[in-house]
């Protein structure tokens, strides 16, 4: 145990892709590293706080010295992100799959020779970071989103704060050029009821921590 400014403090951070099944050995997944969730967990923890990992398949090892919570589905990253509260502050980084297949199959799917294709059903995904924001009893003082946009960052970052009802979006640009997808690098820009604020292009981990010392202000 760190000692630092968030002793004492519970923060929960969602990491990494959601996996949600076609068949018992298939699935849909996206192209999230968990780099950035990753580190946030770290910075976390070393401003002492105890942090519940919640985190996808990802291609990146969780941290040490954090509550690993290994979880597949978007199903169930809400239901260990449920389990693991009451918490001081949620992180949501992860890269939640919209959809789950609605017409999931219980045995493999096979090829029938009939030259059929099978046809996939999608199923809406709860959205966690709006689901925990809107929590009456057991909401975190604190709850920060991620936007991922390719235009207008802060204008659709600002809408998406109010939608969802947490307090802070971390918004990046990721359109092609930035080099975020996959780099070690990133541009972000806070936006909080203050308005926005435009941080300067930074490592991953030097992003985490800066959030992470924002975060340990924010609880003060
Ligand atoms: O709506 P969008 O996917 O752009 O929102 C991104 C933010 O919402 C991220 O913080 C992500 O972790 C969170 N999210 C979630 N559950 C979903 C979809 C997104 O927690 N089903």
């Amino acid at each position: 145990i760190k000692v630092g400014p968030l002793n004492g403090r519970h923060v929960i951070v969602t990491s990494g892709p959601t996996q949600e099944a076609i068949d018992p050995v298939r699935y849909i997944s996206n192209r999230s590293s968990g780099a950035q969730g990753t580190a946030i967990a770290a910075a976390l923890r070393d401003l002492g706080a105890r942090v519940s990992f919640v985190t996808g398949p990802a291609s990146v090892s969780p941290p040490d010295g954090v509550d690993v919570i290994p979880v597949e589905t978007a199903d169930e990253m809400r239901d260990a992100v449920e389990a693991a509260l009451p918490a001081d502050a949620a992180v949501m980084a992860a890269a939640v799959a919209d959809w789950k297949i609605a017409n999931a199959a219980g045995k493999k799917m096979k090829k029938d020779g009939s030259g059929r294709m099978p046809v996939l059903e999608f199923a809406e995904n709860p959205d966690i970071l709006a689901w925990v924001s809107k929590l009456r009893k057991r909401r975190p003082k604190l709850v920060v989103g991620f936007a991922a946009e390719t235009d207008n960052v802060v204008e659709h970052a600002t809408s998406k704060r109010q939608r969802k009802g947490c307090d802070w979006i971390v918004a990046n640009d990721v359109s092609p050029g930035t080099g975020t997808f996959g780099g070690s690098e990133n541009t972000v820009t806070l936006i909080s009821a203050d308005g926005a604020d435009a941080w300067p292009r930074m490592g991953k981990d030097e992003v985490a921590q800066k959030l992470a010392s924002r975060i340990a202000e924010a609880l003060k």
